[in-house]
């Protein structure tokens, strides 16, 4: 393994300086360099890898097990070595398979629940289950974290299928969040689902409480009006909320891996359960790929080799994930957690210091949006960040085509400005023709100059449907989980979130003045003595 490592690190050390560009004097590169699924094409042509480096990154991967690793996962092992439970996430959407866990074929209990889900959405949908005062208009997700971000982003991203309830999203424990959004609903036809794996979650169960006494304030039975969604279900009856409308998932199912099951119900309101159906089949046609393509024609790990390049061995710090596709605005936020939450470790599997890097910073916005904000930082800083792009051949506004011609005219130009560059002869030129000579000239070419040679991807699609968006979310899932496995992280636990929440906890008497700064650090003694005055 080391010795790949090494390989690849003397390798970027004889390419670095090489122009990106001239690799594409090899007629077929764009052919060689991209890999297809179905109609889905990624292209990662434009990176500085070649067939050494390619083939360097998938002896990593050969050596790394990730096709064992990937194996035991769909079979249901536990390889979340520091929880003691498998990660099963995949078999909410394979409704075919039987996996066994404990003995148990867990397929039959995915699809009762799933049934039930649907046949709840479908009485919210048509008007069968009411509130007090009628068919239900709005419904309230409270969760945070997994239990927020795949909804939010998946109620976006198929809002051409939005023919239900309107959604709202809540997470934020700032009581800004929940007043803006309850002030314009009516309690009385207003559905509020407690999504929460583990049900103790503060932020959520302090927004849980606070719909609760809004409802109360013109609904006899506010708890008619709640659903919840977790692993706890003593937890969610000890809450009061009726069996009927508590939709259970195991603890297999890591809460940033979870928009597929119940913590989807939100996205199922929304859009009904025929077209979630569809985004399980897309998520699970992404699954059957991944488990049976060749390593070096599949696509996450084609996509999870590109990412350990750029940020393990060409030490580029973070990635940039931008879609031209307004419908997946979200996709950036819900990889933030889904990567870095996975990812962003310091320790290897066995407990011993990772050797390498772990995960990068992800961070996005979509296009063209980013394009006004900080591509002047990825065409000009002096840093290099990886661009991961994202189109659709196709849009939905039928009458507004030019836009999107426009949109994908813009995503390719970004992709290909970063390739090319401008080079201070060009620069000069176009200066020296608004009739600019010596010294001012010089001057304000060298602003004008592009360093080109900077990598990006693009991931090409037909349009955005239920099959593709599912396939897009289990392609990420899945890049995460080899990246993972090539570094020896558990990309399946999340011990990095438990001391600022221990530490919360403590400093809530504190605030409230029940208790003194004692043993506080000068800056946050300080600081609590500043917030509490107010
Ligand atoms: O932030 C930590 C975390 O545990 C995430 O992993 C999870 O998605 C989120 O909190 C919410 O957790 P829960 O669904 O249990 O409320």
């Amino acid at each position: 393994m080391s010795r790949i490592w090494d390989q690849l690190d003397s390798h970027h050390t004889g390419v670095k300086d090489r122009s990106i560009l001239s690799l594409f004097d090899q007629p077929n590169r764009a052919a060689q360099f991209s890999a297809q699924l179905g109609e889905m094409v990624l292209d990662f042509s434009k990176t500085n890898l070649d067939d050494e480096g390619l083939a360097l990154l998938l002896q990593l991967a050969e050596a790394s097990d990730v096709a064992a690793r990937r194996d035991a996962m769909f079979a249901g092992a536990p390889i979340n070595e520091t929880e003691g439970r498998a990660v099963l996430h995949t078999a909410l959407r394979d409704l075919d398979a039987s996996v066994v866990v404990d003995g148990e074929d867990v397929i039959p209990g995915i699809k009762a629940t799933l049934d039930r889900m649907d046949a709840f959405a479908e009485d919210v949908r048509t008007g069968r289950f009411t509130g007090q005062g009628g068919a239900i208009t709005d419904v309230v997700n409270i969760g945070i974290g997994g239990s927020d971000l795949g909804p939010v982003m998946a109620t976006l991203a198929l809002s051409p299928w939005h023919d239900g309830p309107r959604v709202h999203y809540v997470s934020n424990v700032d009581g800004a969040q929940i007043a803006e959004t309850l002030k314009g609903l009516d309690p009385t036809t207003t559905l509020v689902i407690v999504a929460s794996k583990t049900f103790t979650t503060i932020e959520t169960m302090t927004n849980a409480d606070t719909a609760k006494v809004w409802m109360a304030t013109k609904v006899s039975d506010p708890s008619a009006q709640f659903a919840a969604v977790s692993t706890a279900a003593d937890k969610t009856a000890a809450y009061g909320i009726d069996p009927s409308r508590v939709f259970g998932f195991s603890d297999w199912v890591g809460g940033r891996y979870s928009v597929w099951g119940p913590i989807g119900l939100s996205l199922m309101l929304a859009v009904g359960g025929p077209v979630f159906r569809r985004f399980l089949a897309g998520g699970a046609m992404m699954d059957r790929h991944f488990q049976e393509a060749p390593l070096a024609e599949n696509l996450p790990v084609l996509l999870a080799l590109v990412g350990i390049w750029h940020h393990q061995i060409c030490g580029y710090p973070s990635r940039a994930v931008l879609p031209y596709d307004q419908r997946l605005a979200r996709l950036p936020a819900y990889l933030q957690q889904l990567e870095m939450e996975s990812n962003g470790k310091r320790v290897a599997m066995d407990g011993s210091d990772l050797p390498r890097v772990s995960g990068p910073i992800v961070w996005g916005e979509a296009g063209t949006n980013g394009q006004h904000a900080f591509y002047q930082l990825i065409h000009q800083g002096t840093g290099v960040v990886p661009c991961e792009f994202l189109v659709a051949a196709k849009g939905f506004e039928d009458d507004l085509t030019h836009h999107h011609q426009l949109l994908v005219a813009n995503c390719l130009a970004q992709s290909e400005a970063l390739l090319r560059g401008r080079s201070l002869a060009e620069a000069t030129a176009i200066m020296a023709k608004k009739g600019l000579t010596g010294a001012e000239l010089d001057r304000q070419a060298r602003h004008r100059v592009f360093p080109g040679n900077r990598p990006s991807t693009v991931l090409a699609y037909p349009q955005l449907t239920p099959e593709v968006f599912g396939a897009i979310v289990a392609l990420y899932e899945h890049r995460v989980f080899v990246e993972g496995v090539i570094l020896g992280i558990n990309s399946f636990d999340q011990w990095g979130v438990e001391l600022g929440k221990e530490l919360a906890t403590a400093l809530e008497p504190v605030m409230r003045g029940e208790a003194g700064t004692e043993g506080k650090d000068g800056s946050t003694a300080m600081l609590v003595n500043f917030l509490r005055r107010a």
